[in-house]
Parts: C-alpha cells; sequence; structure tokens
C-alpha cells in the first residue's frame, strides 16, 4: 500500500538514464528525501546496466524488471504495464523519468493515468526529426508531465513553443554534474588505457535505430572507421552487435587494425577513454553533452543527420555530418587539423543541476 513518506518515485531504465539520474538521487539521499527507485528493465545486461548502479552506488532498485520483448510495441507496452502496477503499490505523488527512451514514455504514460504527476528531467529536446523514436517519447512525455526541468534556454524555447501544459524550470543537464563527479573516481579506479592498443585514438560509438538498423549506414560507419586517419576504439552497443553479425560486418570488423573493438565498457572507463581521446565520434545524444564537461572538452563529430543537441554544435564542441563515409572522413581529418580552442564552459550547465531539480520540486510539492 502507498506509504505517505513515499512521495517521490524515480524510474530509469536504460544506461545513460542511470547515469542522469545518478546526481538526482544524490541528492535525494543527500537532504534526506525518501524515494522509491524502481529499474523498468529496458536494459538488461550486466554491462548496459548493473555495472551503472554498482559504480555509481546508487541503491538497489526496489523494484527491479527485465524486459526483454525486442519489438517496440512490446516493449512499451509491458514496461507501461510493470509500472503501473508498481505506482499503484507505492502510491507516490510524483514519478521522475529522465531522457526519451520507451522506457520513459511508457513510465510516464502509466502514471498519468493512475492520477500521479510527472517529472521530466531533460525536457524540450527537439530534433525535428521524425525518423527518430526518441522524437516522439519525448514530446508526448513533454506534453503529459506537470514539471518539465529543460537544461537549456533552447529546451525552454521548444517547450513555450508548443504550450505544454506543465510547469518549465531551466536547470542545466545533470549529465554534467554526473561528469564532475566521476571523472575524479574514473582517474583512480579504471585501468582501460592499459588494455588500448593505440597512443592516440578516436572513441567511437553507434547505436541509433536509424543508423544502425539500415545497413548501408551501417556499413558507412564501419568502413570510414576502419579508414580512418586515426585509429578508433569502439565499444560496440548490443543492439549494433546484434546488426553487425546480421549482415555478416562483424568478423570483418574484428578484423581491421585501425579499430579496437570492445563490449560495451563501464562508466569509469568510459570517462577515462573520452578523457584521453583525441575526438568523439558518435551518433549519441549524451555523448555530446559529455564531451562539453569542461574536465572532458572534446570535438565530437555526429555521424546523424540532425541533432536535439544544437548548443554542443552552436558552442564549437560537435559538428554534425551526416552518415557518408567520405563526410565522415573529411570531418575526422579537419579535426585532426584544427587548432581553436573549445570553449572552457559547457553549455548544458555547471554541475548543479540535480540540486536545483531536486529544489524546485521541494518548492513545488510544500507550495
Ligand atoms: C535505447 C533508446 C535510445 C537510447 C539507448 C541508450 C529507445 C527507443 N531507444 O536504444 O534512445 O539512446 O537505449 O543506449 O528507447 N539489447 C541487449 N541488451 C541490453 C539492451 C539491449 O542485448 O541490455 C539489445 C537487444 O537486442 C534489444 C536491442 O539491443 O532488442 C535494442 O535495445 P532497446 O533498449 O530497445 O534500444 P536501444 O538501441 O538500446
Ligand atoms: N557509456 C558507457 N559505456 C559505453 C558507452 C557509453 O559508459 O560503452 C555511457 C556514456 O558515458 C554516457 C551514456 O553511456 O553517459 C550514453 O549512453 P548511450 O550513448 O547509449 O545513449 P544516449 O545518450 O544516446 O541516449
Amino acid at each position: 500500500m502507498g506509504n505517505s513518506d513515499d512521495c517521490y518515485m524515480i524510474v530509469i531504465g536504460t544506461r545513460p538514464e542511470i547515469v542522469k539520474m545518478a546526481p538526482v538521487i544524490r541528492v535525494f539521499e543527500d537532504k534526506g528525501i525518501s524515494f522509491v527507485l524502481v529499474h523498468c528493465g529496458q536494459h538488461y545486461d550486466y554491462n548496459m546496466s548493473q555495472t551503472f548502479i554498482e559504480e555509481l552506488e546508487l541503491p538497489t532498485p526496489e523494484y527491479g524488471f527485465k524486459v526483454k520483448e525486442t519489438s517496440p510495441g512490446a516493449q512499451t507496452g509491458r514496461i507501461l504495464s510493470l509500472i503501473e502496477g508498481v505506482a499503484e503499490k507505492v502510491d507516490p505523488k510524483v514519478v521522475l523519468v529522465e531522457g526519451d527512451t520507451n522506457g520513459v514514455f511508457a513510465a510516464a504514460l502509466a502514471v498519468v493515468k493512475l492520477g500521479i504527476s510527472v517529472g521530466h528531467i531533460e525536457a524540450g529536446l527537439r530534433s525535428f526529426d521524425y525518423r527518430m523514436p526518441e522524437e516522439y517519447n519525448r514530446r508526448l512525455v513533454d506534453h503529459i508531465s506537470s514539471f518539465l526541468f529543460a537544461p537549456t534556454y533552447t529546451a525552454e524555447q521548444n517547450l513555450e513553443r508548443e504550450s505544454v501544459w506543465g510547469k518549465v524550470f531551466v536547470t542545466g543537464n545533470t549529465v554534467i554534474d554526473a561528469v564532475l563527479q566521476h571523472l575524479p573516481l574514473a582517474q583512480r579506479r579504471s585501468s582501460i588505457l592499459e588494455e588500448i592498443r593505440f597512443e592516440r585514438f578516436a572513441l567511437a560509438t553507434a547505436h541509433r535505430a536509424e543508423n544502425v538498423d539500415n545497413p548501408q549506414v551501417l556499413r558507412n560507419l564501419v568502413e570510414a572507421f576502419a579508414e580512418a586517419p586515426i585509429p578508433i576504439v569502439y565499444p560496440v552497443h548490443p543492439r549494433t552487435k546484434k546488426r553487425l553479425r546480421q549482415w555478416k560486418m562483424w568478423k570483418g570488423l574484428l578484423l581491421k587494425k585501425n579499430v579496437q573493438v570492445l563490449e560495451p565498457v563501464g562508466y569509469f572507463d568510459f570517462l577515462l577513454l573520452m578523457k584521453e581521446c583525441e575526438m568523439v565520434i558518435t551518433d549519441s545524444g549524451g555523448l555530446q553533452e559529455e564531451a562539453t564537461s569542461p574536465n572532458i572538452r572534446k570535438p565530437v563529430i555526429v555521424v546523424r543527420l540532425s541533432t536535439e543537441r544544437p548548443e554542443a554544435v552552436q558552442a564549437g564542441f560537435a559538428t554534425v555530418v551526416g552518415v557518408e563515409k567520405k563526410a565522415i572522413l573529411a570531418a575526422v581529418e579537419q579535426t585532426l587539423k584544427q587548432k581553436h580552442k573549445l570553449p572552457l564552459v559547457s553549455p548544458y550547465g555547471d554541475g548543479a543541476a540535480s540540486d536545483r531539480i531536486v529544489k524546485a520540486l521541494i518548492r513545488e510539492m510544500s507550495g
């Protein structure tokens, strides 16, 4: 049954949500505010989920699931039903979600149907790219949330333009809090560099559905990595590994001398790889932000047609280059020659986003 102390329920489900929710959870703990942590189970492999809970020293979720359905509809439906069951038991006043995954959409929809308010962290991002499942998720969640924590003024403007119902707060992105809090720990604890074959390298990741579920685009990425004028360290997302195997590119990739393929690495290892690389080549959302952290400051080649993170482009960190091999290789070449210094401040905030989010919530709930 509902417990009056359990005012807040926090839902996580994928690798980036765990990283970005960790600093918020830490503020809840520091302030002695009770909450119920729920893992909806969208990511379930140890190296996509539990390793982050352990490294970030998060409490074990009170409710945890593994949702291994492969179709997006089945996955969304299953999470919706699981979160409904938990929310009925916990009876929170507010449910916090972060980002734009299917799990976030399912959780938000499940709880608003029970009359529970949603607080959406990282609200207002828009790629205006209708091929992306995340673009639907983030728009839908923003329109059913009571509290919208926009990381930047650009995100706030997107929400104003769409006349969302909820109250908007500009807070910065908690990803910067996470990088500032964890890089010093990563530098002490990670030994990943001992495993890296190259002195200088670019760090690559790719997992966006519109990229890796398209065999031609996936081939472009693999060939660009193999032919790049700098060696590539490439931790491969499970979705991408599945596609590389399906389309018979996996074994060939493992033989490329210019590419060191890794399994997905933990957060500390990844932070260190980002700190030590020459540049990041990615279609990830979070990496576009993390690279701007004052203690990372790396150029990012965004292998996509669009970005919902224009601030990183405007600040000079990121360049959106598309998904053609030639364009990617030209961008890597150009980045290697580039002399200009990257800004010392991040467009995504100062590392106090989580504090602002929790303070705003407390004010709203007590007012
Ligand atoms: C999801 C999010 C994406 C986010 C990414 C973070 C959606 C629509 N997409 O994409 O926005 O950037 O997480 O990494 O919500 N798999 C495993 N083990 C796991 C997780 C996934 O093997 O622990 C494989 C499965 O084959 C699964 C596939 O990856 O079917 C896709 O996983 P899913 O969570 O649906 O989407 P992601 O590509 O991870
Ligand atoms: N990350 C990691 N190990 C990896 C790849 C990524 O720890 O092998 C971290 C990265 O530092 C960032 C988050 O995972 O915090 C980004 O996740 P992803 O790119 O999967 O999702 P997105 O940000 O695109 O939603």
